[in-house]
């Protein structure tokens, strides 16, 4: 199975799919980083990979069709299987999303359906809820709203900070993308109708 990972920043998330491919946990190949970003560090993470990079910047195109038409273009060259969203802040388009239906997994820093959008763990922590965390979720036409894959809480204390808390979320994410990435390739994840159900053998 060939993945691609869609990234805007960082790339920790990214870098954490890495380390599971090169340890055998994720039986699939890397094959593609999809990133609309030049200065994303997720960029020198693929170098260091070895896996083929695709900037895209939507700048350079005159509509998103045209842009995504780009990025297929790198779908198919790969063969890719599976897309996983890792920190990619734009939104699909819902022909894109029908082209890979129920092949794109996407990370979010809160228990959906609460906190949706670009900014869910500050929401949270501000909301002042006592219990946020990570969903992995199948990508649907709308923002933060497909199956839920997994969910893991995390537990906000008072002594928290905003710094100490995304830094919880990220410790979690990093487990919990891998593990869902994991369940997809091995054919583990069904969806019936809104629910996924994992098999867990
Ligand atoms: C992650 O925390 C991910 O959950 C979030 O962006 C971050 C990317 O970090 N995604 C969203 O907020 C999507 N709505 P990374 O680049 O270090 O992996």
């Amino acid at each position: 199975m060939n993945i691609a990972v869609f990234a805007s920043g960082r790339g920790t998330n990214f870098a954490a799919i890495i380390r599971a491919v090169k340890k055998g946990k994720i039986k699939a190949e890397l094959r593609l980083l999809v990133c609309d970003n030049p200065a994303a560090k997720a960029i020198s993470k693929a170098k260091r990979a070895g896996v083929r990079i695709a900037l895209v910047k939507r700048q350079d195109y005159p509509g998103k069709k045209e842009f995504e038409a780009a990025i297929l273009r790198y779908l198919e060259e790969e063969k890719i299987d599976l897309i996983v969203l890792a920190g990619f802040m734009r939104m699909l388009s819902p022909e894109l999303v029908a082209e890979f239906r129920n092949k794109i997994i996407n990370i979010h820093p809160a228990l959906l359906p609460s906190f949706k959008g670009s900014s869910a763990i500050k929401d949270a922590f501000d909301y002042g809820v006592k219990v946020t965390g990570v969903t992995v979720h199948f990508v649907d036409e709308n923002m933060d709203s497909g199956p839920i894959i997994l969910q893991q809480a995390v537990g906000i204390k008072e002594s928290d900070t905003l710094e100490s808390l995304e830094k919880k979320i990220h410790k979690v994410e990093h487990k919990l993308y891998p593990q869902a990435i994991r369940l997809y390739v091995e054919g583990k994840l069904k969806i019936e109708g809104r629910k996924v159900v994992v098999s867990r053998h």
